[in-house]
């Protein structure tokens, strides 16, 4: 039975427990960024990832808005809606996204409830491609959702997704001391029983 007891008592390991595909075991989400810039066929990549996730009905509700670190008018627009904790690291990402999903769906009338569900589908494949091609990737909830809306003149038929920062790796000694700790830690995953049933609640 799933612990019910909070985050803090859950088992947890640093360690893979059972086999898992490459492109899985290799995924993390480093915050030092080099700023060389990504060829213009691996976007087209990372989001051609995106094409062929799942979704609802097949909807495909993923929208995406993407700037490289050249595009500076763009690139900053994205930038300033992001909090000062994320802008600290995030500020030498050649490649900034923000991802957004449709609302409603297009073939039938009203509400698409798994939108934002597929969306991190959607966004999981593309963090998985982003190994594929030598890319690392962070995501960020931290960011400020009425200035990303104004920023970006986002219609109300679109619900705000995360930011995405894409990149080469980068040196963790450029990263201020307490973020390079936490780069260098082990990371750490609750165990499958605590999560995982074979049975009812
Ligand atoms: C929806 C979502 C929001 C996140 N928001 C942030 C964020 O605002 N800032 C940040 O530094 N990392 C953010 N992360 C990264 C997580 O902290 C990271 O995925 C988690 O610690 C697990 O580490 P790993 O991806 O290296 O396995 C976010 C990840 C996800 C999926």
């Amino acid at each position: 039975m799933p612990s019910t007891t909070g985050g803090d008592l859950m088992q947890k390991s640093h360690q893979i427990e059972h086999p898992i595909s490459d492109l899985i075991r290799n995924r993390k989400s480093p915050r030092a960024f080099s700023q060389a810039p990504i060829e213009a066929d691996k976007i087209r990549s990372l989001f051609e990832a995106t094409r062929w996730a799942p979704s609802s009905t097949n909807e495909q509700p993923w929208v995406y808005i993407y700037a490289t670190r050249d595009q500076t008018e763009l690139w900053d627009k994205l930038f300033t809606c992001l909090n000062d904790s994320n802008k600290i690291w995030a500020k030498d990402a050649p490649l900034l996204i923000l991802s957004l999903a449709r609302k409603n769906f297009t073939r039938f009338p009203g509400a698409n409830a798994h939108a934002m569900y597929d969306l991190g589908g959607a966004n999981s494949f593309l963090s998985l491609q982003a190994v594929e091609l030598g890319l690392q990737v962070r995501q960020m909830a931290g960011f400020q959702y009425q200035k990303t809306i104004e920023q970006l003149n986002i219609p109300d038929t679109y619900e705000v997704g995360v930011f995405i920062a894409v990149g080469y790796a980068g040196n963790p000694d450029a990263l201020p001391e307490n973020l390079k700790l936490r780069e260098l830690a082990p990371r750490e995953r609750i165990l499958q029983h605590e999560f995982v049933m074979n049975h009812t609640f």
